[in-house]
């Protein structure tokens, strides 16, 4: 085999569980496009998320609430497109699995058959074992998401972090135990006390993957448009911005504009 042709081995959801065992952190950015997911995967990242945050940073809904399952088969594929080694994993969107368990399996089988994604993530506890089990047992990984899970904004009603209070860290740490039973292969830890994340990290076999979880967690996600600095209105603590691009594309796009305006854009080398 040539090195041009050199297979590329990919990651999986039993290298995840290696990863866990050896104490290698896990890596995870949302993509929603083929040539973000291109260059995440390039770069070596673990798992790229096809977040249903696509609703808020593509589609500027204020929630996640409103993307439709189409919306998300449509960027799934485009991420899958991109993809050749790192593990993609795409949210069910609100109303694509709630209401039953044959819902639930219909909608995770279209994503699979059309976006061709490797893995689904769902958000709820003990309330979606049933749903998570009947996935599983069609072949499908399912990753939960507990803590702040933003389909349930409406229900909590601000994005502060959950589960400080005794009785929602012990909800929080059955239902770890539930999504781990019914078959889930990791789950997501959203926006909650780094001790009781940390706590829920070692008590599991399974990774968990925080954000806003503290550094206990067997990895990390962050929304792509965040950590890029794409928004400059979304400041929360737990986003490390890694570049500001919301400067330096408003600052290209001015360049552009003036270039444009002043005719010096194209030059003669840029005419055929
Ligand atoms: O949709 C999303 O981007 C997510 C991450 C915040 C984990 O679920």
């Amino acid at each position: 085999m040539s090195a041009a042709t050199k297979e590329i081995k990919r990651i999986t959801t039993h290298t995840l569980q290696k990863m866990k065992a050896s104490g290698e952190k896990i890596s995870m950015l949302t993509a929603y496009d083929f040539s973000f997911a291109r260059l995440f995967d390039e770069a070596g990242l673990d798992i790229i998320l096809v977040g249903d945050s696509a609703s808020n940073v593509m589609a500027g809904h204020e929630t996640t609430l409103p993307i439709t399952l189409d919306q998300m088969i449509y960027h799934a594929q485009s991420v899958v497109r991109g993809v050749s080694r790192a593990l993609v994993v795409a949210d069910l969107p609100f109303g694509a699995y709630q209401s039953n368990q044959d819902i639930a399996l219909a909608s995770a089988i279209r994503m699979m058959k059309e976006a061709g994604t490797h893995a689904l993530k769902l958000e709820g506890g003990i309330e979606i074992c049933d749903s998570v089990r009947k996935i599983v047992s069609a072949g499908i990984p399912v990753m939960g998401h507990l803590g702040l899970t933003p389909q349930s904004i409406y229900k909590f009603g601000t994005y502060t972090v959950r589960a400080k209070a005794d009785a929602e860290a012990d909800k929080l740490k059955s239902d770890a135990l539930a999504l781990q039973n019914a078959g889930a292969f990791g789950i997501v830890l959203e926006k909650i006390p780094a001790n009781l994340a940390k706590e829920v990290s070692a008590t599991l076999s399974i990774p968990t993957i925080g954000i806003g979880a503290g550094n206990g967690c067997d990895g990390q996600v962050l929304v792509m448009h965040d950590m890029l600095g794409i928004n400059n209105e979304f400041n929360p603590r737990f986003v490390r911005k890694y570049l500001n691009l919301h400067q330096m594309i408003s600052n290209a796009a001015k360049q552009y504009i003036g270039d444009v305006k002043s005719g010096s854009f194209p030059n003669v080398e840029e005419s055929y």
